[in-house]
């Protein structure tokens, strides 16, 4: 009688003890990555020398997101299914002239920026409908439809893999995207 007493005595201790260093854990814990930003989990605010602009230092949260925009870019250029909304851009940058497709990175980034918790970074182009429509934005060939939308989901999700990027986060980055789905996907296709 006197052992089940002291066994249900120290199984309490042990119980309590665990309990408290549960508790405790998180504070122990060097960073919680599940409540971090996506822009903080790529580096946040830290310096890094730029690797485009010698010279130039950039946080490093901005070149994780400007890298995965800028690949995208590239990987969307090339796509034959969505394209065809590109080719101001296309044109010009088989004319060798980069200027939009500076623009249109800055521009990306910044919104990219500003959506994952970017704090020293203001988004100053259109607004998501404007951009997507032709009759204010000359730069897009037509309205985008919801099969082209998951399709350009789709070949930024290629470009976060591109630059190792970890799924949880790319999932953060589709979750941003979808976000804006309704001021973007403007032209509604009857089956
Ligand atoms: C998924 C979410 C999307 C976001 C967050 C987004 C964001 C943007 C931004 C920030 C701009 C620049 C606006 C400006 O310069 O004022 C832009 C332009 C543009 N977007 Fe989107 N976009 C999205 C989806 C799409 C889709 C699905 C397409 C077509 C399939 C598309 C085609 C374009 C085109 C053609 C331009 C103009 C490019 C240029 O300036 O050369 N976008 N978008």
């Amino acid at each position: 009688m006197k052992n089940v007493k002291i066994r249900t005595v120290l199984m309490s201790a042990i119980a309590v003890v665990a309990l408290g260093a549960t508790l405790m854990m998180p504070s122990c814990k060097k960073k919680d990555t599940t409540t971090m930003t996506l822009y903080d989990s790529l580096g946040g605010t830290t310096m890094v020398a730029d690797p485009s602009n010698s010279g130039q230092m950039i946080e490093k949260g901005r070149l994780g997101i400007r890298s995965v925009v800028d690949s995208a870019i590239f990987i969307i250029a090339a796509d034959a299914s969505i394209n065809k909304y590109f080719t101001v851009l296309l044109a010009e940058v088989t004319a060798g002239n980069l200027s939009g497709f500076s623009a249109l990175s800055k521009n990306l980034t910044d919104f990219f920026c500003v959506a994952t918790g970017a704090k020293n970074f203001t988004y100053s182009g259109k607004n998501m409908v404007d951009a997507h429509n032709p009759a204010t934005n000359s730069r897009i060939s037509g309205k985008v439809d919801a099969g082209d939308f998951s399709q350009f989901i789709n070949d930024v999700g290629a470009s976060a893999g591109k630059n190792q990027l970890p799924s949880y986060l790319t999932a953060r980055l589709v979750t941003v995207m979808n976000s804006v789905m309704g001021q973007v996907v403007q032209k509604i296709v009857s089956h």
